[in-house]
């Protein structure tokens, strides 16, 4: 069943975007399920650097067509915005990028909200990215949103809009003291914007049936985390929507038996950003060094990103909810020049040694981590396209992250250009799986 889903194993901002790049090639579809403009996907092709946000990887190789799934909440401005700049540098994208009718819209409504919550001190700061994807999600479960397809009827969408604003409005006008909005005004900008985001509107859903049924190859590309799950992640420094593989189902439409392979993309050390508990985070001298090293910036904010080990117990736990069949491991070359690699294998709390990943974010504020320490190898691993090119500590090291998390590496990633990578399973080169 050549369905592939590829997750982020951690806290978000893997390499997914590379990975997914890489895999792209041989793919009949590529799919984004969930998230929205928050999730900032980097490649390079040919020295050119690539950011996207909502437009699927699968776009920078031709033979591609891309889909946005249900499960995603799209901001038209974001989305036309990253269109249009492909099409600027020559990608082509007409015929080749379809968006579910069922994907709820980000509206200015939204963004406002965000961005009043986080500023509030009535508030728990999350560190959200202030792209409105929350408020989208909100409105999608408290049945007030609009979904793209909505935009062809205007009374509905009327209608929909003055119940969602009836609440909001007074949080705008007395709780976080902004100007409130209308109907009317938000209406106009939406219909400017659906005259040019309908002509992606498609019947995705049926589309990947169809695909499935025919043999061809789809990757679902799943943004930010699984620690930034709603559901499984750190709750509630998280994101609003299931980023981890069964996301992978319900923002497509394309059901969990399809799904042939489940890839976790994990960096070789932990990174995070915005608020929550890292229990393995360096302290301020050794984060800032190993943020130097990996250029641990944001893609979608420019935030610097917090930094830490490996945490073995969180791999674990990546491993059991989203049922892994293999690793991708990044940025392995970012630990080149260390002579020592610690590594998180457990967490000491409230006096007790756990193995498992707490329910709670308190519970997880109050671990300490236990580490060990592995050899580091001090030699360029960039060169390297076999395992057997690498030096031995770094395979050492390789087995160790197989040995502790109980699942194979299936591919390893020594820089950002496409042919910086090693596929090591080769279920992975032929999907065959
Ligand atoms: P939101 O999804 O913008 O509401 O942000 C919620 C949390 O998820 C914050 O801690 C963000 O920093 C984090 N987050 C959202 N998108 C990404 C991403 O693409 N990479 C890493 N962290 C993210």
């Amino acid at each position: 069943m050549p369905v592939l889903t590829v997750v982020g194993a951690q806290w978000g901002d893997e390499g997914k975007g590379k990975i997914v790049d890489l895999l792209a090639e041989q793919a009949g579809y590529v799919v984004r399920y969930q998230g929205g403009a928050n999730a900032g996907h980097e490649v390079v092709v040919g020295g050119e650097n690539y950011v996207l946000h909502l437009v699927p990887s699968g776009i920078l190789h031709s033979g591609t067509l891309n889909i946005v799934g249900n499960g995603v909440v799209l901001d038209p401005d974001s989305f036309l915005g990253e269109v249009e700049g492909l099409r600027k540098r020559g990608i082509k994208v007409e015929g080749r990028l379809f968006v579910s009718p069922r994907a709820h819209l980000t509206l200015p409504l939204h963004k406002a909200l965000d961005a009043a919550r986080e500023g509030s001190a009535s508030q728990k700061t999350i560190g959200s990215t202030k792209r409105g994807i929350s408020p989208t999600y909100m409105d999608k479960a408290g049945r007030v949103g609009l979904r793209l397809a909505d935009v062809q009827d205007p009374a509905y969408c009327m209608s929909q809009l003055k119940t969602s604003l009836q609440e909001k409005n007074v949080l705008f006008k007395h709780l976080y003291k902004v100007k409130p909005l209308t109907a009317k005004v938000l209406w106009k900008e939406i219909a400017r914007a659906s005259k040019a985001l309908l002509p992606y509107m498609a019947d995705t859903e049926g589309m990947l049936d169809a695909a499935w049924k025919s043999g061809k190859r789809v990757l679902m590309e799943g943004a930010q985390g699984t620690l930034l799950d709603v559901d499984f992640g750190t709750y509630p420094y998280v994101t609003a929507s299931n980023s981890t593989a069964g996301g992978s189902a319900t923002g497509t439409g394309l059901g969990p038996t399809r799904i042939g392979y489940v890839l976790g993309v994990c960096k070789a050390y932990t990174t995070r950003v915005g608020e929550g508990p890292f229990p393995s985070e360096l302290d301020a001298k050794r984060n800032q060094a190993l943020r130097e090293l990996g250029g641990e910036y944001g893609r979608t904010t420019g935030r610097a990103r917090r930094c830490g080990w490996l945490d073995m117990v969180a791999l674990r736990y990546a491993a059991q909810v989203n049922g892994l069949d293999g690793l991708a491991i990044t940025k392995l070359d970012v630990l080149d020049s260390f002579k020592e690699i610690e590594v998180c294998v457990a967490y000491r709390v409230d006096g007790k040694t756990i193995r498992h990943f707490p329910a709670t974010s308190a519970e997880l504020a109050r671990a300490k981590p236990i580490t060990v320490k592995v050899k580091g190898w001090q030699a360029p691993t960039g060169g390297a396209r076999s395992l057997a090119q690498l030096p031995a500590k770094a395979r050492a090291y390789l087995s160790f992250i197989e040995r502790e998390s109980g699942v194979k590496v299936a591919l390893v990633s020594v820089g950002a250009e496409r042919e910086r990578t090693m596929v090591v399973d080769p279920r992975l080169r032929g999907w065959k799986f």
